[in-house]
C-alpha cells in the first residue's frame, strides 16, 4: 500500500489550506504521518487517491449510517438538483423532514433546521436561556458540542487530541456562564446548583462520543432529568451524534429519557449539511418569528440537504438496523478484546449500539479523566496498522468508530484480520 498521491496533495494543500484540512480532526496530528486524501466512496468502502480501499468506520464522523451513496438517497438528491439548489423561501420538503424528526422524538412539537451540529447546539443553548430567563449552562468535561465559544471548554476529542486546554481566541467573558461537571457524576451537577441560582440548563451528549465512547452509568440520565425538574432547569440533549443512530428516536429512545431541547445533526442530513434543534411548543414559540429569540440562516432548510435527509431517514426507518448494529457491534467488540488478550495488550472497549472504540488502558472508562489513561502512542501504532490492512478509522484515540447498515460479513473478516495485525504490532511496539 502506498500513499504517494495523498502525500503529494497534502504538501500542495498546505499552501492555501490550514494544515491542508478543513477540520482539525482530519489532521493526523496524534497518529503521525500525513492525512489521506479521499477520492470516492460506495457502500461500506472508501477509496483514497492512491486507489487504496478501506472498510470505512469513520463514515464522515457518523452521518453515513446507510453506507456511502445509498441508491435511494442518490436518486432523491439528483432529482432535487433538477429543481434548483437554494431559494431563500420555504419548500414542502422542509415540512416533510420536520414531521419525520418530530415524530421520532415524542417531546418535540416543532423543529428548526440549521446547517451544522454547531449551529444546532448554539441555538439550543440560546433557546434554553431565552425560555428560562437564566444565563448559566452546565456542560460535562469531555463532551464536545461544536465550536461555539461558550462551550469550547473541556471539550473532548479534537482538543484532547491536540492537547489544547481550550481554544485561543475565546474570551473569558464568553465562558463565564459555562460551568463544568463530571460525566456520570450527578453530585458534580448538584454542587453547581447549590452555588448558583441562575442555571438555565444542562447540556449533555446522552452517550459520550467525543472522549471516545463513554456510556451513561446507573440511570445517570434519568436521575439527571429528575433532578433538573426539581430545579426548573432544562435538559438539553446534544444528539448530533446519537440522533437516529442509537435508535430512530436517538439515545433518548434507547435510554427512555426525554430532553426538553434536542439538538440534531449528522444523520439527519445523510451526508449533507443539516442540523436541527427542537422542543415542545411552549419552548419553540420563543424562536423568531413566533418569539423574541433570533436565529436565522441563508441556506437553512436547503432543498438538496432536505432531500438527502428525507431519503436517508425514510430508508433508515424501513431498514430498522438497530438490532443488526447491536449484533455487529458486539462481534467487533469481541474481536478487539480477544485479539488484545491473544497479544497480551491492555484494552478496554466501550460500545453502545453502533458506536464503539477501544482504549489502550486497563482502566474502566466512564468519564474523560479515565479516557485519558489510554496510551495514545499505542493507538497511533494500532491506527496505522489498521489503515495498512484496509480499515479506515478516525485518526484519534478519542473519536468514536461508527457502523453502517451496509456492513457485510466480508467487511467484518477484513476488520478481524486488520485487528489481528494491528494488535500484534502494538504488542511489539
Ligand atoms: C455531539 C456533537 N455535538 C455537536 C457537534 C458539532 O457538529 P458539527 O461538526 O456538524 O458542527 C458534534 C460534531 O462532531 C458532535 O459530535
Amino acid at each position: 500500500m502506498n500513499f504517494k498521491k495523498s502525500n503529494k496533495l497534502y504538501k500542495k494543500g498546505l499552501k492555501n489550506l490550514v494544515g491542508a484540512v478543513n477540520s482539525p480532526v482530519r489532521a493526523f496530528s496524534s497518529v503521525g504521518g500525513n492525512p489521506l486524501f479521499i477520492k470516492k466512496a460506495k457502500g461500506t468502502k472508501i477509496t483514497d487517491v492512491d486507489g487504496n480501499d478501506y472498510v470505512d468506520l469513520v463514515l464522515s464522523y457518523g452521518p453515513m449510517i446507510l453506507g456511502h451513496r445509498h441508491k435511494k438517497v442518490q436518486k432523491a438528491v439528483t432529482k432535487a438538483l433538477e429543481n434548483g439548489y437554494s431559494f431563500g423561501a420555504s419548500t414542502e420538503n422542509e415540512i416533510k423532514l420536520a414531521k419525520i424528526v418530530c415524530d421520532a422524538f415524542p417531546e418535540m412539537d416543532k423543529v428548526r433546521f440549521v446547517n451544522s451540529g454547531t449551529e444546532a447546539v448554539l441555538s439550543g443553548i440560546r433557546l434554553a436561556r431565552a425560555f428560562t430567563g437564566k444565563d448559566k449552562i452546565i456542560k460535562f468535561s469531555g463532551c464536545y458540542h461544536g465550536h461555539q465559544d461558550a462551550l469550547l471548554v473541556a471539550a473532548g476529542s479534537g482538543l484532547a487530541t491536540l492537547s489544547l486546554p481550550g481554544s485561543k481566541g475565546v474570551p473569558e467573558g464568553a465562558v463565564k456562564n459555562t460551568l463544568i461537571a463530571e460525566y456520570n457524576n450527578l453530585e458534580s451537577v448538584k454542587k453547581h446548583f447549590a452555588e448558583h441560582n441562575d442555571i438555565a440548563g444542562v447540556i449533555i451528549e446522552p452517550i459520550g462520543g467525543n472522549m471516545g465512547v463513554v456510556i451513561p452509568q446507573n440511570n445517570f440520565l434519568k436521575e439527571l432529568k429528575k433532578y433538573l425538574e426539581t430545579k426548573g432547569a432544562l435538559l438539553i440533549a446534544d444528539e448530533v451524534m446519537t440522533g437516529f443512530r442509537s435508535k430512530f428516536g436517538g439515545a433518548q429512545e434507547l435510554l427512555c429519557v426525554t430532553a426538553d431541547i434536542t439538538c440534531l445533526g449528522k444523520v439527519i442530513g445523510g451526508g449533507f449539511p443539516v442540523g436541527a434543534y427542537g422542543a415542545r411548543n411552549e419552548i419553540m414559540e420563543n424562536v423568531a418569528p413566533l418569539g423574541g429569540m433570533y436565529q436565522a440562516g441563508t441556506l437553512s432548510g436547503n432543498p438538496i440537504a432536505m432531500a438527502g435527509g428525507i431519503a436517508t431517514l425514510t430508508e433508515l426507518r424501513k431498514q430498522n438496523p438497530y438490532d443488526k448494529f447491536e449484533e455487529i457491534g458486539a462481534i467487533i467488540e469481541v474481536i478487539l478484546l480477544e485479539t488484545a488478550k491473544k497479544y497480551n495488550v491492555d484494552l478496554t472497549v466501550n460500545r453502545f449500539g453502533s458506536m464503539l472504540n477501544p482504549f489502550f488502558t486497563k482502566t474502566k472508562v466512564t468519564n474523560f479523566e479515565e479516557a485519558q489513561t489510554s496510551d495514545t502512542e499505542k493507538f497511533a501504532v494500532f491506527f496505522w496498522e489498521m489503515i495498512k490492512n484496509g480499515v479506515f478509522l478516525p485518526p484519534s484515540q478519542f473519536e468514536a468508530w461508527f457502523l453502517s447498515s451496509a456492513l457485510t460479513e466480508k467487511d467484518i473478516k477484513i476488520i478481524a484480520n486488520a485487528v489481528d495485525k494491528a494488535m500484534n504490532a502494538v504488542a511489539n511496539s
